[in-house]
């Protein structure tokens, strides 16, 4: 896909107007689109759908308002409302594609749950953990058998997590017990209430769109439901700009730079007080950490 554009809306009404005034604007040039506009408003509505449009939508959307759509203003809006992304690739477009992405966008405004890794998820996991995107910051990914290890047997300090929407698979998440983690890692941690995270998503395409934030924020909130739970940390590289963002975003606080055995960190930390006055008004149901 080419260049993305990004527009968010304050409501529905706001971006099937929107599209109904592109579809006019691109009559002709876009003829999958201007079939399926209809459906694809209606899918608007009832979906709080993320839309791609593509090819000559961009100069299309410059008509229609009179200016660039990075410039409007809806675009300061918060983008977990309602998100259009205009791509510049005009081949790209048709109506199953325009469709499938609709309904992918659909499927990350559910809520995010968090299932215990069983063993039948472990061939996917290490297929997730090979993937270019995931490997740039976990490194070279663990064997089956090393995982098994990790979540299924033994002590677990380390707890896996598959986060999904609606049964959709979207991403992994692991939680550990800071304090007697051993092999050199937090040795001067002496909270037994003290926890750690670690997360990717799974899908490269769906980066740097909030859904890491949701997926952390979610996930810190569950292991604030236990009691026991004093604080959360995290430590991604320094050098990993979004992973940082996404933390503060989430609630984290930078605390410094540490040196952990897999090499030089950021600890970034969230305790229950910051997590609390920054929570949302509905908390998720109790959930083990
Ligand atoms: C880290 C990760 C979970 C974050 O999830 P995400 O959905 O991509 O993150 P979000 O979209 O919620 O937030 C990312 C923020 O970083 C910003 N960002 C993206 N790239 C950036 C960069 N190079 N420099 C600075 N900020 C950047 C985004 O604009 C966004 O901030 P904004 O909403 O204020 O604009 C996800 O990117 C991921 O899985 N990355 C690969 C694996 C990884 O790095 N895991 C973490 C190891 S510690």
């Amino acid at each position: 896909m080419g260049r993305f554009h990004q527009i968010s809306f304050e409501s529905i009404d706001e971006a099937a107007a929107f599209v109904a005034a592109l579809s006019r604007q691109v009559a002709g040039q876009l003829a999958d689109l201007r079939a399926d506009h209809a459906e694809i408003a209606a899918a608007i509505r009832g979906s709080r759908a993320d839309v791609f449009l593509s090819g000559d939508a961009l100069a299309a959307c410059e008509r229609a308002f009179g200016a660039p759509p990075e410039t409007h203003p809806a675009k300061r809006l918060p983008t977990d409302s309602v998100v259009l992304v205009v791509s510049g690739a005009p081949e790209a477009l048709g109506r199953d594609d325009v469709l499938a992405r609709l309904a992918a966008g659909a499927s990350r405004r559910g809520p995010i749950t968090f299932r215990p890794i069983g063993e039948k998820d472990l061939k996917a996991l290490a297929e997730w953990r090979r993937r270019p995107h995931v490997r740039k910051w976990f490194g070279p990914p663990d064997s089956i058998q090393e995982m098994r290890a990790e979540f299924l047997e033994g002590s677990r300090q380390v707890r896996g997590y598959i986060g999904e929407i609606e049964g959709r698979p979207i991403g992994f998440i692991q939680s550990y017990v800071a304090k007697d983690a051993g092999d050199g890692w937090w040795p001067d941690e002496r909270d037994p209430g003290a926890r750690g995270i670690d997360q990717f998503l799974a899908e490269q395409s769906e980066l740097g769109q909030g859904l890491g934030t949701r997926m952390v924020r979610e996930f810190v909130a569950q292991l604030f439901s236990d009691p026991a739970v004093t604080k959360v940390q995290t430590d991604p590289s320094p050098t990993n700009a979004r992973a940082i963002r996404c933390y503060e975003k989430a609630g984290f606080e930078r605390v410094g730079v540490v040196h952990t055995p897999d090499g030089i960190a950021l600890l970034m930390l969230c305790t229950r007080e910051g997590f609390m006055a920054g929570a949302p008004a509905a908390a998720p149901p109790p959930s083990r950490s």
